[in-house]
């Protein structure tokens, strides 16, 4: 036993009977994107290692720590990817989407890959839908991409939603606040957990996402970005609080909503999930806006977000019972091609119809229909005569062999 193979750690291999949720999940999120003019986009699973230094940011957990990164047989350096918004926008700049209607409008769903360590509700490989607006510096953007995700999470159901909002302004002021920020904590530098004391220059807005009491203790004192939003940075706030008032989106104003990538300007914002436990983010994102520049395009602001599809199945808790087969067909030994003749014929009718194919005798058949919710079987007899049984009632009769398709959707109607 010692020796099976098992799933690496932190991953999990997703059963038939979990996959219902998860396609519940991307129909939903397909669906919305499509009302909303959204167009689909796949990059592939692994990038140039620099793309993500670069764009994620060297200070970052995700690069400092997380990242797969390998040396292919090429003697390149590619990394498994972390997050789809440096992709995206690298997609966007080598297709020159630039030149396109602006803002250009994305959304994907697929798997990425990070190095933590796992618990539940994180994973070394897990799954993402994200939606990136490009092109645009309007509060609209914002406040339609934050709707979107609101309105996916409330179409499925999930409970104990709460939406937290904050701006960390342009690149100047934030600088400056960084700096002020940084003078705070080294004033108080004996109350902070060491791990923040050590990242007071390369990290200090990271010491509001500590779990140390201490340092909740100074962080709670300490001056934020959310009060240093001056001009144009704090109208386009006010603007973007504004729109989500309009629309009925309820938000809490988080001045410590930290997010752990390195290229947000102005409005960030996080869903949370009061259901799961220290995992409990749900979804974030927020603008981009010197991203697109950074990765060698025009100067272009953007916005987006991304949402864990395992953390939101992790909150919806089961999923949807499977479908019900239509019809099983249960054929005596001398009858079996016969049988799967005639299922194919049902399938080929739209119907969805299942055989034994396991060489059950008749008496286990039948329990084979109960057992995958077969509304009927279809009972083919040695003398070529064929029965159709309602499984709910239990009523029986013989059908015209040639009719048994219409016979299945006429009672299904
Ligand atoms: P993120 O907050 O790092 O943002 O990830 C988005 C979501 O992915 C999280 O809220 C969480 O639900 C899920 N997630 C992240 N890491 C894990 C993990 N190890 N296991 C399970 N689920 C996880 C981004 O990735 C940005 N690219 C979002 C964005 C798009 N910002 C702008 N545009």
């Amino acid at each position: 036993m010692g020796d099976r193979y098992q799933v690496p750690r932190g991953t999990f291999d997703v059963l038939p009977e979990q996959e219902p949720i998860r396609e519940r999940i991307e129909s939903a999120a397909k669906a919305i994107f499509d009302r909303a003019g959204y167009g689909r986009i796949e990059t592939p699973a692994f990038e140039d290692t620099e793309l993500f230094e670069r764009g994620v940011g060297e200070a970052t957990d995700i690069v400092r720590k997380e990242m797969f990164t390998f040396t292919d047989h090429g003697g390149r350096s590619v990394t498994l990817r972390p997050e789809g918004t440096a992709p995206i926008c690298r997609a966007y700049v080598e297709h020159g989407m630039h030149k396109l209607a602006q803002p250009v409008r994305l959304w994907y769903a697929g798997p990425f890959f990070r190095y933590e360590a796992p618990q539940a509700g994180r994973f070394r490989q897990f799954n993402q839908i994200g939606a990136e607006a490009i092109g645009s510096g309007s509060p609209l953007v914002d406040a339609e991409l934050i709707i979107l995700l609101d309105d996916l999470l409330a179409e499925l159901g999930v409970p104990g939603v709460r939406l937290l909002l904050s701006s960390l302004g342009s690149p100047e002021p934030r600088a400056a606040y960084r700096e002020e920020l940084k003078a705070y904590l080294r004033g108080r530098e004996s109350e902070l957990a060491r791990d923040v004391r050590e990242r007071i220059d390369a990290n200090p807005l990271r010491a509001f996402d500590s779990g140390d009491e201490g340092t909740q203790a100074v962080m709670a004192e300490a001056p934020t970005m959310l009060d240093r939003l001056e001009g144009e940075d704090a109208e386009h706030f006010a603007e973007v609080k504004r729109l989500l008032d309009d629309a009925g989106v309820s938000y809490e104003l988080d001045a410590g909503l930290v997010r752990g990538l390195d290229y947000y300007t102005r409005t960030v914002f996080e869903f949370t999930c009061d259901e799961l436990g220290a995992q409990s983010g749900i979804g974030g994102g927020g603008r981009y806006d010197g991203l697109v520049e950074q990765l060698g395009g025009p100067p272009t602001p953007a916005n987006g977000w991304a949402a864990g599809i395992e953390r939101i199945v992790l909150a919806l808790g089961d999923g949807p019972e499977p479908e019900p087969r239509d019809a099983f067909v249960a054929a005596p030994e001398g009858q079996r091609e016969r049988a799967l003749a005639l299922v194919t014929e049902l399938r080929r009718a739209g119907l969805r119809a299942e055989l034994d194919l396991g060489g059950r005798g008749m008496k286990g058949q039948m329990k084979q229909a109960d057992r995958v919710r077969a509304r009927h079987a279809v009972i083919l007899d040695e003398d070529g005569t064929v029965a159709l049984r309602d499984m709910d009632s239990g009523e029986q009769r013989e059908v015209d062999p040639a009719r048994v398709a219409e016979e299945i959707a006429a009672a299904r109607s």
